[in-house]
């Protein structure tokens, strides 16, 4: 069986891989990643706001942000949250790429165009093979159109385009009102690749405390659908790699996101939940389902269930949902 992918310009043994978590922090963690089949390791990000605090120096935050209102002080937040320091991320880049022999994708998270975009060279010089970057950003203010929104992201691919050399993924939100224009003036920018799509981590109200909780839940695989609907309505529109992140937690869901279109299938809370062996488990079953189902490869079931492939491709549009709502039954 050939299960063979490529990502990004990389040749993988497979499409499955951690996404980007705080496994990578822990060499050991790595390692056993890797001895369970990992096909590439995904490092979790370094963040613009860790960037731009270490260069203007923690100091001058203290200072400057005394007595702001809180809202003010949490645009950079404390040092002590973040695992590793931009310097120590480097390092812990440089010492997995020597525990691997799997392609190693860095990845930087941040909004806004800026000096931090220089880590994208410091990422290629320490031996990373492609980065993925974190578009994380939420448009609040009235007064940032979507044309606006969406130039200030391009303008950030194209700046680490310039930069670097290394195969680039985009990591996106699916809050975008045109996703395939977009995705297309992404690619035009530089971008080989999209990661579809970052989860919002929602806060919550107590009601008691009137205050806002922070909180972070694992996914379940009804997340899934979301990204499987994006991946077929782009897998015919877009030339470069598409990856799923978000909802992956067993095989099936895996060979649903390649039918979508997914050239790599990224796993973060199934791994949390289940540990690194988690994707040995994964991979063996991907495997044991293509055999059942008469595929010879991973490239031959892949999009065979996109937009442009699948029986009923009204099923990904409007047509669907007028279809759903009147379908229903008591
Ligand atoms: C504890 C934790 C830390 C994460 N850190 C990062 C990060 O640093 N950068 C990033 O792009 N995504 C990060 N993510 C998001 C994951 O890479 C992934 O996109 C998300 O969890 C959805 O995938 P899943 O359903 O397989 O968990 C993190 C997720 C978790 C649970």
């Amino acid at each position: 069986m050939d299960l063979s992918t490529t990502y990004l310009g990389l040749k993988l043994a497979h499409p499955l891989m951690p996404g980007a978590s705080p496994m990578v922090d822990n060499l050991d963690t790595v390692r056993r990643l890797e001895d369970a089949g990992a096909a590439a390791i995904v490092m979790h990000s370094l963040f613009e706001e860790q960037i731009t605090r270490e260069e203007q120096g923690a100091d001058r935050f203290v200072h400057g942000l005394e007595g702001a209102h809180a809202e003010a002080q949490s645009y950079f937040p404390d040092a002590s949250i973040f695992a590793l320091g931009p310097d120590a991320y480097l390092e812990q880049l440089r010492r997995i790429r020597e525990a691997v022999r799997v392609p190693v994708i860095a990845s930087l998270n941040g909004a806004t165009q800026g000096g931090w975009l220089r880590y994208a060279q410091l990422m290629e010089s320490a031996g990373a093979h492609a980065l993925e970057l974190n578009l994380y950003t939420l448009a609040t203010s009235p007064s940032e159109s979507a044309e606006a929104v969406e130039a200030r992201l391009v303008g950030i691919v194209a700046a680490v385009r310039k930069s670097v050399r290394l195969p680039l993924a985009v990591k996106l939100s699916p809050f975008f009102s045109a996703l395939p224009h977009f995705a297309r003036r992404l690619e035009e920018a530089g971008a080989d690749g999209l990661v579809l799509f970052n989860r919002f981590y929602q806060p919550d109200i107590d009601v008691e405390d009137l205050d806002v909780k922070r909180s972070l839940r694992l996914s379940t695989p009804s997340e899934l659908l979301l990204r499987l609907r994006w991946l077929a309505i782009l897998s015919g529109h877009v030339k470069g790699s598409l990856a799923v992140t978000g909802g992956v937690h067993d095989a099936l869901d895996a060979v649903k996101a390649i039918m979508a279109g997914a050239h790599a299938v990224q796993m973060v809370s199934s791994l949390l939940l289940h540990g690194p062996t988690h994707l040995r488990v994964v991979k063996d079953q991907l495997e044991r389902w293509l055999d059942e189902h008469e595929y010879l490869s991973v490239k031959q079931m892949r999009g065979s269930m996109d937009l442009e492939r699948c029986p009923d491709p009204l099923a990904y549009e409007r047509a669907n949902y007028v279809a759903i709502l009147q379908g229903w039954r008591p």
